[in-house]
């Protein structure tokens, strides 16, 4: 169980304590969203994603660069992944949602990477079929959520590695022991497939440029905890002659407990994208609030709607800006009870999962389709 004064670890494996996006942004380098990206953002999309407006995506690396690019008509390509490790949450298809308005907004291929080699690494109890199983399962997710297959190519590590592997070595030749252990806190007993794994998440930043045989603008949408890979791997470029990946972060969606990310490891507090609606419902409905510790001290006080993990689902995924500025004025003014907020989102959750069920069923014969076959390039 994590507590909000709990000491703030960020690492690609473990993100806990109470998370300090402007800290973050300093200790990593990045730079804040400003209000002039935005606009020079809205010039290409029309309209700004929520993501965007409520800083979601809060922080980045030459995406001013990219748009620049674009605006002299070069286009760029799309990467983001998964580690295939278990079901997929509510928390992992923010990032997806949004990449998706970038594709569509901006017609950008996407390379999306299911890591089971990374996965069967990591974890000591796993055997190789594991996370081949769950690439497969946490890819009909992705599809259910309405990708252009023409765009969208779907790298499964172990089964893509024979295109990988050419431009894999490169990369690796490049990156030095000391860099690795530096960045990553390798130790003497770590494995060296995960030294060398690195290099494998760097490839699918190059791919394009390396397949297409010239320089590709390549932006990366994912939450922040990734962000050591993309140091490294902006390392490299100019060591192979390609640009540096950009990067555009984002922020961790909250569990339904106290303080701390939505996590597989904590069914209890996480929902599921094939959790039934009533399961999820149950979540919801013993899910941490703002809430005061009597109704009529609530109605004099009001709620707390920033700590409020009820709230924040709605802030991420589910309500429009006039609905969550009306929710939080009726939070903070003690006009609306926690029970009654849960039973809205649980509806809201329900009507997703409903949906979002029927296409991921839909999604089951369509994998081969999106499978990344050089070929199509
Ligand atoms: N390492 C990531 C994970 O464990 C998976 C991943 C690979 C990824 N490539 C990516 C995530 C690109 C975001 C963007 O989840």
């Amino acid at each position: 169980m994590t507590t909000n004064n709990e000491e703030m670890v960020v690492t690609p494996w473990e993100v806990r304590g109470k998370i300090d996006y402007d800290k973050l942004t300093k200790e990593f380098g990045t730079q804040p969203i400003t209000p002039e990206l935005l606009e020079q953002i809205r010039k290409h999309t029309g309209q700004l994603h929520p993501q965007l407006e409520r800083r979601i995506f809060f922080s980045h690396r030459d995406l001013d660069w990219i748009l620049q690019r674009y605006e002299m008509g070069e286009k760029f390509v799309l990467y983001t992944g998964r580690g295939p490790s278990g079901p997929v949450t509510l928390g992992h298809i923010v990032p997806w949602i949004f990449t998706k308005y970038l594709q569509d907004k901006f017609g950008a291929k996407l390379y999306f990477q299911l890591t089971d080699d990374e996965k069967f690494l990591y974890h000591d109890e796993f055997s190789i079929s594991e996370p081949q199983r769950w690439a497969y399962e946490n890819s009909l997710d992705l599809i259910a959520l309405g990708f252009d297959h023409r765009l969208t190519k779907i790298i499964l590590d172990t089964k893509s590695i024979g295109v990988l592997y050419n431009l894999a070595i490169q990369i690796a030749k490049r990156m030095t022991y000391s860099t690795v252990r530096a960045v990553f806190g390798f130790q003497d007993s770590t494995n060296i497939g995960m030294l060398f794994y690195p290099a494998i998440q760097a490839v699918p930043a190059f791919l394009e440029s390396y397949l297409t045989g010239k320089n590709v603008p390549c932006l990366i949408p994912a939450a922040i905890d990734q962000d050591p890979y993309w140091r490294v791997t902006r390392d490299v470029a100019p060591k192979l002659g390609y640009y540096k990946p950009a990067q555009i972060h984002c922020r961790f969606v909250p569990g339904l407990g106290r303080g701390g990310k939505m996590s597989a490891s904590m069914p209890e507090t996480a929902i599921f994208t094939v959790d039934s609606p009533q399961v999820a419902q149950k979540k919801i409905l013993s899910a941490f609030t703002g809430g005061r510790a009597t109704v009529e001290e609530q109605r004099r006080l009001g709620a707390n709607p920033d700590i409020c993990s009820v709230f924040a689902y709605d802030y991420f995924l589910f309500m429009d800006e006039k609905e969550i500025g009306n929710l939080r004025y009726n939070c903070l003014g003690g006009n609306i009870m926690c029970g009654e907020c849960k039973l809205d989102l649980a509806e809201r959750v329900m009507k997703f999962l409903a949906k979002h069920q029927e296409k991921r069923e839909k999604a089951k014969d369509r994998f081969e389709e999106f499978l990344f076959n050089p070929k199509d390039i």
